[in-house]
């Protein structure tokens, strides 16, 4: 268990509601949640399901409506065909890592991940008794991996890779050439691929991609769900795409950790995937909206400096030239600012310089962030800055 890491995203909260237990004012950064309700029509679906009596065992892939629609929805939006039986459906984009890493690390394994990164990456990676390696990615480089330095980092005992685009904590996007390389190499070398694709509807630049188009199908597993696109973090429904041939394995170890995916809430996800998407259009609008105001807020203050990520609602701002590292800055921004964020070295080593803001919070919200982040900065001495 000392191996297992965590998301220190969830302290973070938990301090800043006790602050505001004690009557101080927060706002609120730090979450990776859109604040956005799920859709009504997904609600009604749900609600819909319970009366209709979706409140028994299904079976453990999923339902096979939901699985069909998987399909055709990533088929169509992917340009890739997938078929209904490489679809396993899972309470939440989570369990397909934590099932992927269980069934093929051992202890002697290096599994190569992007740092900084989603931290459950590196914990599962050491749960599972691997080896993390952490392939850095770099400011100067918009945050996207280097192909080259993912190449070097490849030993005889490289078992798997990871890449996610967008990216969290970082809102990068690989692009295609990228995608493509990383894909064609693993293939070559004969790796397996975890690509976490949560947050490929929330875009507005560039364009993503899959390395289910390039790679070696029989070794990729791609992750994503509906707990970013369609507003359902707390319905706990995601799934992973494979071939048929994993299918099995990986539906086994649902079997033997939850059994299935609860009913009404796959149902609520068959609505998601073929109702009305004016919603999730909405959403991704908003979020741009929002992208522009802490990213222009960010680079006005003195210190910070803040790229403008194509994807996902996470800005990664490098804060070296306020002086602070960033676990003193997360803590002393909360306590004397009131503003909740993540130091970047939550996500890993390769974080350090930097902060997350997650900006699923309004506009107004953001704005009273970065009026107080501002007023903090002014306050500190000038040999700190
Ligand atoms: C990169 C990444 N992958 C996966 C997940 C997990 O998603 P879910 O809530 O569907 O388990 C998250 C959630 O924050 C994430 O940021």
């Amino acid at each position: 268990m000392n191996r297992l890491g965590t998301e220190t995203a969830f302290e973070v909260l938990a301090r800043a509601r006790a602050l505001e237990a004690q009557g101080r004012s927060v706002v609120h950064l730090e979450i990776g949640e859109p604040d956005f309700d799920t859709p009504a029509n997904i609600v009604a679906a749900g609600q819909k399901a319970l009366a209709d009596g979706f409140t028994h065992y299904g079976p453990s892939p999923g339902l096979p409506a939901l699985r069909e629609a998987i399909a055709a929805d990533f088929t169509r939006r992917r340009g890739v065909t997938v078929w209904a039986d490489q679809v396993v459906v899972y309470p939440g984009g989570k369990p397909v890592m934590f099932f992927m890493l269980l069934a093929l690390l051992d202890s002697g394994d290096e599994a190569i991940y992007p740092n900084p990164g989603f931290p459950i990456y590196e914990s599962m990676i050491k749960f599972s008794g691997a080896t993390p390696v952490a392939l850095p990615l770099r400011e100067e480089n918009d945050f996207r991996l280097d192909v080259d330095e993912l190449k070097a980092a490849i030993t005889p005992r490289t078992k798997l890779v990871i890449i996610n685009s967008p990216q969290n904590p970082t809102g990068a996007v690989l692009t295609p050439q990228d995608i493509r390389a990383v894909a064609e190499l693993c293939a070559e070398r004969k790796l397996w691929l975890l690509s976490d694709e949560i947050y490929a509807r929330i875009l507005y630049e560039g364009q993503h991609d899959t390395p289910l188009r390039y790679g070696d199908r029989s070794r990729i597993v791609v992750l994503d769900g509906f707990s970013k696109t369609y507003a359902m973090t707390g319905w706990r429904l995601g799934y992973g795409i494979m071939s048929p041939e994993f299918a099995v394995p990986m539906a086994r170890l649902q079997t033997n950790a939850t059994s299935c995916t609860a009913a009404m809430t796959q149902m609520a996800g068959l609505e998601a995937l073929t109702g009305d998407q004016s919603s999730v259009d909405r959403m991704v609008a908003e979020f741009k909206r929002r992208r522009d105001v802490i990213v222009d807020g960010l680079n006005e203050l003195p210190g910070v400096s803040c790229k403008r990520p194509q994807g996902a609602f996470y800005v990664f701002p490098n804060i070296r030239g306020t002086g602070l590292q960033s676990k003193e800055l997360e803590s002393r921004l909360l306590d004397e600012a009131g503003v909740a964020s993540l130091s970047g070295t939550s996500f890993g080593a390769h974080g350090n310089g930097y902060l997350r803001f997650s900006y699923a919070n309004s506009v107004d919200k953001i704005r009273d962030a970065l009026t107080r982040f501002g007023a903090f900065l002014d306050k500190l001495p000038a040999r700190v800055r």
